[in-house]
This record gives C-alpha cells, structure tokens and sequence, in this order.
C-alpha cells in the first residue's frame, strides 16, 4: 500500500521557501498537481521552479489571501484549469511581532487580518467549490506551537495561531456533511531544508536557522523591547537546556510527509483535530529536559523529496 494523491488538486497559500514550499513539493512528489499562491511573485516563481524540476506540475494562483476578490480569482483560474480542488493548505501567515507592551494596534491589527480573513476566504470558497462538485476533499490549517502554549515577545501571532485552532473545530463540523475533512497542522520550527533557502542564507553569512521571518519587520520570535529602568526581561537568556526529546523538532519535508498523508484517502475520517511533528517537544512535562541530542539515538533517517543537489 501506498500513499498516493494521483488525480487530486491542491491549493497551497504563502509557498515562500521555507514550510510552504516544502509542503506544496511534498504534495506535488505524491501525486497531485499544485497550485501556488503568495503576495511575492519570486516566491511563487521559486517553488514551481522547485516543483517542476522535481518532477512535478504546478500552477501560479498569485494574490493576498485578504482580498476576497482576488481569493475568488486565483480559486476560479485554479477551477478553469484543472476542474477541481481536493487539497487546501492554509499556511499564508505573518510571523514575528512584539510582546504585549510593546505591539502596536495596527502591526497586531495586519498579523491577525492576514491569518485569520486568509484562512477563513479560502476556506469558504474552496469549501464551496469541494461541495457543489461532491468532493470530498482534504483542509489542512497551519498552526504553531505558539497557538497552543504561551510564548513571550508574539502577542499577535499568539492570538491569531489559537484562533486557528478553533476555527478549524468550527469549520470540521460545517464541512462534516459533505465529506470534506479540516484539520490544524502544527510546525514546530523546523530545520529549513530547501538547497535553495540554504544557499541564500549561507551567502548572507548566516546559518541554516530554525525561525526565519520574511514577513514584517520587529524581529522574530520575541520583539525588542525597551529599556526602561521598570523592565523586566521576558526570556532565560542562560544557556539553554535541550528541549526536544527526540534532538530535534526536523524538517519542512518531515511536515510535508505528514501533510500529504493527512490529504491522503488513508486519513478519511480524521477531521477537527491537529497532526504535529516536533520530536515529542509538546508533549514533555514542563519541569523535565531531555539529554544532549549528541547523547541520543535520534530519529530514522529523513526520506528526502527534493533532488536537487546541494547548491
Ligand atoms: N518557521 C517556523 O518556525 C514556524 C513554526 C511554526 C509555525 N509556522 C507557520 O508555518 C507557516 C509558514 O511559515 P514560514 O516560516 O514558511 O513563513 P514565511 O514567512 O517564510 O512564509 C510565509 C509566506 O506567506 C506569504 N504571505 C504573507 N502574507 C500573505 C498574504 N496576505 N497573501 C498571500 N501570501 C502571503 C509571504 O510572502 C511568505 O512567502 C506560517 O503559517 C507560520 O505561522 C512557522
């Protein structure tokens, strides 16, 4: 038995080089056709590129996942060229932010906006689209780590990434009458892996990170805050124990395996609840760190998707 999404069509929203690139490759590697969405032409241009030489066929649907009309235009182009959609991937968001003293209405205001219309616009005209065809289709929302757990320094994401939680009970329980499944998916900052990404960073001096940000500026996870004499600092800035019982939190192509398989037939009633990879890092006890990872047997070996050489 294998896992195969031979015949179907995703949609993936915010395909930037990191997660959703990683996603819509893996989908595309399993079978299905791709579409691409993203407010920046270069990102949707890269991962086709990614996905075509890759061995796959994939599609531009570019456009703000805010804008209704321009949701409805790219789900419309998407539905003229290949008939149907069986596959959405909520992943457009705006990471980094600020803490709560510091984030301001109209940062906090866009961040929220960007997740939660985004989500909500394409859920509902791509639902729309799964039930007046009797598709029975597949709806995946990424979430975060920080939608289920506090965080210092992100209030926006904080809010936006719970919200998506729920919404995504709300949503299973519309769709459950025709059949469609919606599900949250939840990264953990993974490892990026994509050569190209790689490459950029490594020209850029940097190292291969494990929370990038392309969205706005204010830093990652956790803003810059002021200094005040009344400040407190809002993180341990000692050196950190390790934190992942496994060593490591893996890769965009571990959440797309995992992706793919919640878009599979194999997973045709699992619906309103989250599928994470993270090593076991969310479900370790607060008051317990793991051993060093060099003291671990770590995972099985990561079954790569891309073939491109190392740039
Ligand atoms: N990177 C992490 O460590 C991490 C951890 C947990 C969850 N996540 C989640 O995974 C998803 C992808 O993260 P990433 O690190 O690849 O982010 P990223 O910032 O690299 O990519 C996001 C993409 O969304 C696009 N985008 C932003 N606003 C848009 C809009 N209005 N319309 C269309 N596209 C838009 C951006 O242009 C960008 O290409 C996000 O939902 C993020 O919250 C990321």
């Amino acid at each position: 038995m294998e896992i195969s999404l031979e015949g179907k069509v995703a949609l993936v929203t915010g395909v930037g080089p990191n997660i959703g690139s990683g996603i819509a490759l893996a989908l595309s590697k399993y079978g299905a056709k791709v579409a691409c969405n993203d407010v920046s032409e270069s990102a949707i241009k890269a991962c086709i590129a990614r996905i075509e030489r890759n061995g796959g066929e994939a599609m531009a649907a570019p456009g703000d996942v805010t804008d209704e009309a321009a949701v409805q235009g790219y789900i419309g182009d998407v539905l003229k060229r290949w008939g149907r959609i069986d596959i959405l991937v909520n992943n457009a968001a705006l990471l980094g932010g600020k803490g709560l003293l510091d984030e301001s209405a109209a940062d906090f205001e866009r961040a929220v906006r960007v997740s939660s219309l985004g989500y909500f616009l394409n859920t509902k005209h791509v639902g729309r689209a799964m039930a007046e065809r009797a598709i029975k289709g597949s709806i995946v929302c990424i979430s975060s780590s920080n939608g289920w757990s506090g965080t210092a320094g992100i209030i926006a994401y904080a809010f936006h990434k719970g919200g998506v939680n729920n919404f995504v009970r709300a949503a299973a329980m519309d769709l459950a009458p025709y059949g469609i499944r919606v599900n949250t998916f939840t990264p953990t900052a993974p490892n990026p892996d994509n050569p190209e990404l790689l490459a950029e960073r490594a020209k850029a001096g940097l190292g291969p990170g494990g929370v990038l940000t392309t969205g706005r500026p204010g830093g990652g996870l956790g803003g810059p805050t002021g200094d005040e004499p009344w400040r407190r600092p809002s993180r341990w800035t000692g050196q950190r124990a390790p934190m992942v019982p496994m060593g490591t939190t893996g890769t965009p192509t571990d959440i797309g395996h995992a992706v793919a398989w919640l878009c599979s037939d194999y997973a045709r009633l699992i619906t309103g609840t989250d599928l994470v990879v993270d090593g076991g890092a969310r479900a370790k006890n607060f008051a317990y760190s793991p051993a060093e990872p060099a003291d671990l047997a770590g995972p099985l070996p990561l079954i790569v998707l891309d073939e491109t050489p190392p740039q």
